[in-house]
């Protein structure tokens, strides 16, 4: 099944205790989407560079957020954007789940929320799913620990495996399955 564009998805709520929702980004979100993607800690273990300046965030947004198949804005009530979380198919059974949140935000549990709202959405959504990967660089602890409270498995470590900030970094798999429990 191919993964529809994101002005076709539904608003995603969350489940109790209902702290953050998901919705699409729009270009109207490009004031808060910098307050991340400008950041150099926030972007430490990502691939992509910090973003540089507003015009450089329009583009990214509609390049490569508003083209994505799957990537919903992360909000609190006031229904503007901490951060967002991504499906990317890697083949026909498996996908990875990607997520990024501002520095302030860090710590209040919202990721690992997020992320169990959409691994939980994958396997309804694309029911041909057999396992959700995250890729995870070794000292990302942080991101480590979102996938172990939500209940991924660690499965080890891939040596020298992705190209980050300027060296080829050693990354931990983790991996969900659909008769794992979510915790
Ligand atoms: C990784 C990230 C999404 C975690 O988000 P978060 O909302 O802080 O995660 P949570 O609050 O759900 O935290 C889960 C656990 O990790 C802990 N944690 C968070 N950041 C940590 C850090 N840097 N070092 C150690 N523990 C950390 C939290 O305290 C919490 O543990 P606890 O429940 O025992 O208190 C966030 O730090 C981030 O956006 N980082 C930059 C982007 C990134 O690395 N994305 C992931 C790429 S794989």
């Amino acid at each position: 099944m191919e993964m529809g564009s994101q002005e076709t998805q539904p608003i995603m709520s969350s489940s109790p205790p209902g702290r953050i929702s998901l919705r699409p980004m729009t270009l109207s979100d490009v004031d808060d989407y910098m307050v991340w993607a400008t950041d150099p800690k926030v972007a430490r273990f990502c691939t992509w560079e910090p973003c540089t300046s507003r015009d450089e965030a329009i583009k990214y947004i509609t390049d490569r957020v508003l083209t994505h198949p799957w990537l919903r804005a992360i909000c609190l009530e006031d229904d503007r954007p901490i951060g967002y979380i991504l499906i990317m198919a890697v083949d026909d059974i498996r996908k990875e789940i990607g997520y990024v949140l501002a520095r302030k935000y860090w710590g209040k549990g919202f990721a690992t929320e997020a992320v169990r709202l959409v691994t939980a959405e994958i396997f309804k959504e694309f029911p041909e799913i057999e396992r959700v990967e995250a890729l995870v660089d070794v000292d990302n602890v942080g991101s480590q620990k979102v996938l172990e409270k939500v209940g991924f498995t660690r499965e080890g470590v891939m040596r020298k495996f992705l190209y980050i900030k300027g060296s080829v970094r050693d990354t931990v798999m983790f991996s969900f399955l659909p008769t794992d429990t979510m915790k």
